[in-house]
């Protein structure tokens, strides 16, 4: 008698075997092959189906979905390579085990096997007790691979839910905190409408990931979130700041940094909150970043910031042409910004000018 492979499918045992209800598929031009392997599998509980050719092996493993095929390494019009390079290609057909039949299992030929995703490659005459072993042990190796991947998924959910959360914690901060910024801040909510807008136009010309693009359109908002911490004396000082009220000014950056990471937001807001006052060539603040060291994130709502701020009329300055905006911009290309961002910029002069236009304070 032999063992069973216990646990993985309902089964039961007759007087003389242990007894399987798994099927497998046997696929090959030869009618003796597939009457062989049914002869070895069949008493032991095993329903055994066989194909002919490998495009109708291929449509019914898609359709029928067996627990495992025996192959022929001869398989018209493909091979039994082929055949089972496809079956592991599909992630929804993956994890079904592939057994090549060969009349001569040479290692080169065993390698190949190996090498498409076979459990292994039998040679021929078939023996019935080498067969069964690795039918079994093939079937054991299954039903790990689907648990992994059964639990791989349930924490791709918890993932995707904790992330849904992170966002509704960071949407109920940016609604809540642009409330205060309009209490504390001279900018207006209507220079966090265009700094986002601005910010999405070049997130979108820099190419960069939908989802990164949506992430820097919300949380640039949030940019100047650390004001709240700033005196009114500061904030709404008519004229230029003393040099001690400018280095309390730059505070702001790492005090927003702080109620965001504190608050659990997500980690994009508090990277635009910390580093939007860096600059491309070293001289920002607050920890004078360089270059590609400064995150991407950053340097979008950097730009966007400067080019609100130069072509909007604040408490301490009057407002410049925006023709004359792009210029300062272009002559900071590779100082204060990013040249590959202000090329975006350039690219996209029109709808910024359109931006600017619909969203006056
Ligand atoms: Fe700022
Ligand atoms: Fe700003």
């Amino acid at each position: 008698m032999e063992p069973v492979s216990g646990g993985l499918k309902s089964q039961r045992r007759s007087g003389v075997h242990a007894v399987s209800t798994f099927t497998v598929m046997v696929a090959s031009p030869d009618g003796a092959l597939v009457a062989e392997v049914t002869s070895f599998l069949a008493p032991f509980g095993y329903r055994v189906i066989g194909v002919g050719d490998s495009m109708t092996g291929l449509e019914r493993i898609r359709g029928e979905r067996p627990d495992l095929v025996v192959a022929d390494v001869d398989l018209p019009p493909l091979t039994g390579f082929e055949l089972c390079q496809s079956v592991k290609q599909d992630p929804s057909l993956l994890v079904i085990p592939v057994l090549l039949v060969t009349d001569t299992a040479t290692d080169d030929l065993r390698v190949r096997a190996l090498a498409v995703g076979a459990d292994d490659l039998l040679g021929r005459p078939v023996h019935g007790l080498i067969l069964r072993a690795r039918v079994r042990a093939s079937l054991k190796a299954k039903a790990y691979l689907q648990q992994v991947l059964k639990d791989r998924g349930r924490l791709e959910e918890l993932v995707k839910e904790r992330m849904k959360d992170i966002e509704r914690v960071t949407l109920g901060l940016v609604a809540a905190l642009e409330r205060t910024n309009r209490f504390n801040d001279a900018d207006t909510g209507m220079h966090i409408r265009r700094v986002s807008a601005y910010s999405e136009l070049l997130a979108r010309g820099l190419e960069l990931e939908p989802s990164l693009t949506s992430r820097i359109a919300r949380y640039s908002s949030l940019h100047d979130v650390g004001k709240v911490g700033l005196p009114d004396s500061i904030l709404k000082k008519q004229g230029k700041l003393t040099p001690e009220e400018f280095e309390a000014m730059k505070v702001h950056t790492t005090f927003g940094n702080e109620i965001l990471l504190d608050a659990g937001a997500d980690p994009m807001a508090c990277s635009i909150a910390f580093s939007h006052h860096e600059r491309f060539n070293g001289s920002g603040y607050p920890m004078g970043l360089s270059g590609n060291a400064i995150p991407i994130e950053a340097r979008v709502v950097a730009l966007a910031d400067v080019f609100d701020a130069l072509t909007t009329r604040r408490c301490y300055k009057s407002a410049i042409r925006p023709e004359e905006a792009f210029r300062v911009v272009n002559e900071e290309s590779g100082k204060h910004f990013d040249p590959g961002i202000v090329r975006v910029l350039n690219l996209c002069e029109q709808q910024f000018l359109q931006i600017l236009a619909a969203n006056s304070d």
